[in-house]
């Protein structure tokens, strides 16, 4: 066949029929040809359960779906088989409810915790975000559901969403903030991209063409379709042309019409809308609903959502308070009867059975539970605290902290539940804290407390797994992939958070998370990557090179329970500014009591670079690096020196104002030395004492000049005209492209 199913459709299309088909059907659908036989597909959220919403009598509702952790609290499992297993499950309702587009997941980083998304977005590690996510996207696409990876790209923040600018450099725009959506995208092939409210310095992120034709489709090389985040067009001819296919929600036909009236007035090359309408189809024809669906059992949707839960909780802190004994008289203080499950915005589900009450759950293993809710009193608590072996504190952020379309402004905890935290703990002889948020806040009360669990927003079996975790039935297994911070103004973006009207500057640039707090050696509450076990694990013989780690590990203790070993790189002697260390690799295992099993972890060899904005691209610097392997960022048990064979040295381009102490060393760039020979090496008579130096590095005048630009030998030296300057600058970069041509 000479075209693809879609190009022959496309071509038999009038104008009209492909701008209808570049606009959005209502509000969930794309649109379908009727004449020629091609229905529209529906879409829906989320990413953490399905939200079908129906409209019924002009009123619109949602399905009840199962309710999945939320992206933060999935990630702390960082086991990519529970990212897998959330999105089968969502997969499973979708095609039940004729779904054929997931949108989700969100890969965007956590450049502060202040955004009110950060519940629904992985991690503050480009690398953990992009390599979760793919195994998300995978799972769900290998159920025949299309999944829609958002927000592309660089949208970080909630305040003035649709109109900020996120003012970036290029290496952190590509190494920190793009990294993620190339790794999910390379690995798993989403169906479509949602490009973001956001602008990035200065531009819609829709009208953007060397984001989404040149970095996405020309340079990732991707050919799904690329659709607008809700009402976030600005311009619809400009973002179909910069790649923008498909508008959501419907414009009630004024983007269409506007992509007619550009055809016909011959400012919109009918080609482009030609590729974006192929690509919309061939969504069409590759999603089409399953004619007689079959819907899944809820128990073990339910069972599923359960079973992801166990693996999505951290402890942060045990000295020894967990888990509960059998017989223990328990004092239950807070929010236990109604916990909070999930975040609130476009990725709400309907829940259909869900179990919040934690204070229920406790009681399956407890007839010993005096419960005091928050209306009660903190002298109530107190007394209770008293009177009982162990307080269970149930705290946590309210919904309304954490929200789509808005930010935090704080980190704290709500003031009265701070007051009663330090009043339990004074009163109770140990306390644990249950903690329910879907991202970092402040805890100023974690020293004192004698255990803390972190449930996240854990989804319909929050209280369920929370109870199993507590008295010891689940071992927890969960670790951070987001810094839990001192407090707010130790945070990267502190001084940039969320920026002055409709500029925000990025100016941490690539240290964001661990990588900030590693390289300001700041101390942090709970550090990126951890999480406590009931048992301990041993990491034995530990062996690699730069392609891959093995480890053996021991679960040492006495209960079963799962270690992620995590693994992180650094270049020993980098040129130019790289983090302490950064993420590279990761595995989790399960160990009965006793078990040793070797975990091998493969490293790309992408992920010793870094991206140079020289060459405007991903570059690995050839020498010595370290490996850390360890059970945290910051709990590291074997390092490994290796050498990494990298990309061949790039020669930069060099111009007026190179510096002659940046490319003098490089027999690539010989003209620049006899320039520097002859215009600018000081004459050792002017300086009697620097004689002695010779003209060697190891002279100071000759150091001095080295630190002048190709430009600036004119001033040296009346012979080095402007002319001499130029021809030494041709004559390099021929010299260079001669060579690069070569190799
Ligand atoms: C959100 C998207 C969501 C869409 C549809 C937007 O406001 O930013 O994440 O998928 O609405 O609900």
């Amino acid at each position: 066949m000479k075209y693809s199913a879609a190009e022959e459709i496309v071509d038999k299309m009038t104008t009209e029929e492909k701008a209808n088909l570049c606009d959005g059907e209502g509000t969930w659908h794309t649109h379908g040809v009727e004449r020629l036989g091609v229905d529209g597909v529906m879409m829906t959220d989320g990413p953490h359960g399905l939200r079908k919403m129906v409209l019924c009598d002009g009123k619109w509702s949602t399905v009840h779906a199962t309710c999945l952790p939320t992206a933060s609290a999935l990630a702390a499992s960082w086991n990519r088989e529970v990212a897998a297993l959330a999105a089968k499950t969502i997969a499973a309702e979708a095609k039940a409810e004729g779904v054929s587009v997931v949108l989700g997941p969100g890969v965007n980083m956590k450049r502060s915790p202040l955004c009110g998304r950060n519940f629904e977005y992985f991690s503050e590690d480009p690398y953990f975000a992009g390599s979760f996510a793919a195994a998300y996207i995978g799972a769900m696409q290998a159920c025949g559901v299309g999944s829609c990876i958002k927000h592309f790209a660089v949208n970080n923040q909630e305040t003035r969403r649709f109109t900020v600018s996120a003012n970036v450099a290029p290496r952190p725009l590509h190494e920190t903030y793009l990294r993620a959506f190339e790794i999910a995208i390379a690995e798993s092939n989403p169906d479509a991209v949602m490009e973001s409210y956001n602008r990035i310095n200065g531009r819609h992120a829709a009208e953007i063409e060397w984001l989404l034709d040149g970095i996405l489709r020309k340079k990732w090389g991707y050919s799904g379709v690329v659709m607008s985040d809700w009402e976030a067009v600005n311009e619809r001819v400009d973002s179909l042309c910069a790649g923008l296919d498909l508008e959501m929600p419907t414009s009630h036909g004024n983007g269409r019409q506007m992509i007619v009236d550009a055809v016909t007035r011959g400012d919109l090359p009918e080609e482009i809308l030609d590729r974006s309408a192929r690509r919309v189809l061939e969504l069409a024809l590759r999603r089409k609903p399953d004619a007689a669906p079959q819907r899944p059992d809820p128990a073990a949707q339910h069972e599923n959502a359960l079973r992801c839960a166990r693996e999505c909780m951290v402890l942060l802190k045990n000295g020894g308070a967990l888990p509960l004994k059998h017989g223990e008289r328990l004092a239950v203080i807070g929010n236990a009867e109604n916990l909070r499950i999930q975040g609130s915005g476009s990725s709400k589900v309907a829940v259909g059975s869900a179990a919040t009450n934690a204070l229920a759950e406790l009681k399956k293993y407890s007839d010993s539970i005096e419960f005091i809710p928050f209306e009660s009193g903190i002298d109530a608590a107190v007394s209770a605290a008293k009177a009982c072996d162990k307080a269970l504190l149930f705290l946590g952020l309210p919904e309304s902290f954490e929200a789509e379309g808005r930010d935090r402004t704080s980190m704290q905890l709500p003031a009265e539940q701070l007051e009663l935290a330090d009043a339990v703990i004074a009163a109770a002889k140990k306390t644990v804290v249950v903690l329910t948020c879907g991202s970092p806040v402040e805890l100023p009360f974690a020293d004192k407390a004698d255990a803390i669990l972190l449930t996240y927003l854990c989804g319909e079996a929050t209280a369920e797994a929370a109870a199993e975790i507590l008295f010891g039935k689940t071992n927890p297994s969960g670790k951070l992939a987001e810094t839990f911070p001192l407090r707010l103004e130790d945070t990267p973006s502190y001084l940039n958070f969320p920026g002055e009207g409709d500029n925000c500057d990025y100016a941490e640039g690539i240290y964001i998370g661990y990588r900030y707090y590693e390289k300001k050696k700041l101390p942090v509450r709970f550090p990126f990557g951890h999480g406590l076990s009931y048992t301990e694990f041993a990491y034995e013989a530990v062996t690699g090179d730069a392609s891959a780690v093995e480890v053996t590990v021991r679960n040492v203790g006495k209960v079963a329970g799962g270690e992620t070993v995590q693994v992180y790189m650094a270049e020993n002697k980098p040129a130019v500014s790289r983090p302490v260390k950064e993420l590279c690799g990761y595995a989790k295992v399960f160990l009965a009591p006793g078990e040793a099993k070797r975990v091998k972890i493969p490293l790309d060899a992408r992920v010793f670079s870094y991206f140079e904005p020289e060459i405007d691209d991903f570059y690995t610097p050839s020498g010595d690096y370290t490996l850390f392997v360890g059970a945290s960022s910051a709990d590291i048990r074997e390092t490994l020196a290796i050498h990494v064979e990298g990309d061949a040295p790039r020669g930069v381009r060099i111009h007026r104002n190179t510096y002659f102490r940046e490319v003098i060393r490089d027999g690539r760039y010989a003209p620049v030395r006899d320039l520097f020979a002859a215009a600018i090496l000081p004459k050792a008579e002017n300086k009697p004492e620097y004689a002695c130096f010779g003209n060697t590095e190891q002279n100071p005048a000759v150091r001095r000049r080295m630190g002048y630009t190709l430009r600036q030998a004119v001033y040296f030296n009346p012979d080095c005209t402007e002319a001499v300057i130029q021809k030494t600058i041709a004559e390099c970069n021929r010299i260079l492209s001669e060579q690069e041509g070569k190799s």
